[in-house]
């Protein structure tokens, strides 16, 4: 396996070697706003679904939150961003009893779930009355990114179809949300290609796959005009349970 294909493999482990921010764009500086908008605040009972190495969790517990982490593969404990409890497990069922969160994180990872719809339900039956869901997550218009399974993986850009801005909003209604509102991130997308690009060379490593990598080369290509064009963004949005 070459160093891509590798890193392609455990895309969130190899991320966390260029940066210590949380994954997604805007880093903490977006999970904090998101955290304001949504009233994060001291005694908030919150779940971060899909809390990675758990630094929006450590960000939460800065506030005096109670933060909870759910992931399917979350980092070791001696890894962890935070002294928080983390729940192995799957975004289709949050380790919670019905109404007894205020909080429901989702940075990046709504797009992950096999049952989009499912996990929004999830949000939904954890959080009491008043709860808010903060979300932030990849979207595309258009066509589906054509991309090999294991890039768009680890891109977040699986289940490309039907991911446009509107669909997530009627998403989110429709599980019993009113949204506060929606915040658009382009400028934090095209700085973290920038800043994935200075650290990684993928030229080099894709050179070193030959005619594969000659295709995927020509898809990053594609990628790169899809993110410039604004067809692929990244949008954020706190939702209160209703
Ligand atoms: C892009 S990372 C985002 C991590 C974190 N939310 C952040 O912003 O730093 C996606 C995370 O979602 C987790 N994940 C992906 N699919 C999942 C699933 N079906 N159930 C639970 N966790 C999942 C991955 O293990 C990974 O930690």
């Amino acid at each position: 396996m070459n160093p891509l294909e590798a890193a392609l493999s455990d895309p969130w482990a190899a991320l966390r070697e260029v940066t210590d921010d949380p994954l997604h764009p805007g880093g903490a500086a977006a999970t904090r706003d998101l955290m304001d908008r949504a009233d994060v605040a001291a005694g908030t009972r919150l779940l971060d679904a899909g809390c990675g190495g758990g630094e929006s969790l450590a960000l939460a517990a800065e506030r005096g939150a109670h933060p909870l982490g759910l992931d399917r593969d979350p980092g070791l404990d001696e890894e962890l961003a935070v002294d928080a409890p983390v729940v192995r497990g799957d975004l289709g069922t949050f380790p919670v009893r019905d109404d007894s969160l205020d909080v429901v994180l989702a940075e990046c990872t709504l797009c992950l779930s096999d049952d989009v719809e499912g996990t929004l339900a999830e949000a939904r039956r954890a959080l009491d009355e008043g709860g808010r869901l903060a979300l932030s997550d990849v979207v595309t218009d258009g066509d589906e990114p054509r991309l090999p399974p294991f890039v768009a993986g680890a891109l977040c850009l699986t289940n490309g179809k039907d991911r446009d801005r509107e669909r997530l909003r009627a998403r989110v209604e429709g599980a019993g949300f009113e949204i506060r509102g929606v915040r658009d991130h382009r400028e934090d997308l095209l700085a973290m290609r920038d800043q994935v690009a200075e650290q990684v060379d993928l030229d080099g490593l894709l050179t070193l796959m030959g005619d594969r990598g000659d295709d995927l080369r020509e898809q990053a290509s594609e990628l790169a005009g899809r993110v410039e064009d604004g067809t692929i963004g990244y949008v954020s949005l706190v939702a209160e349970a209703v």
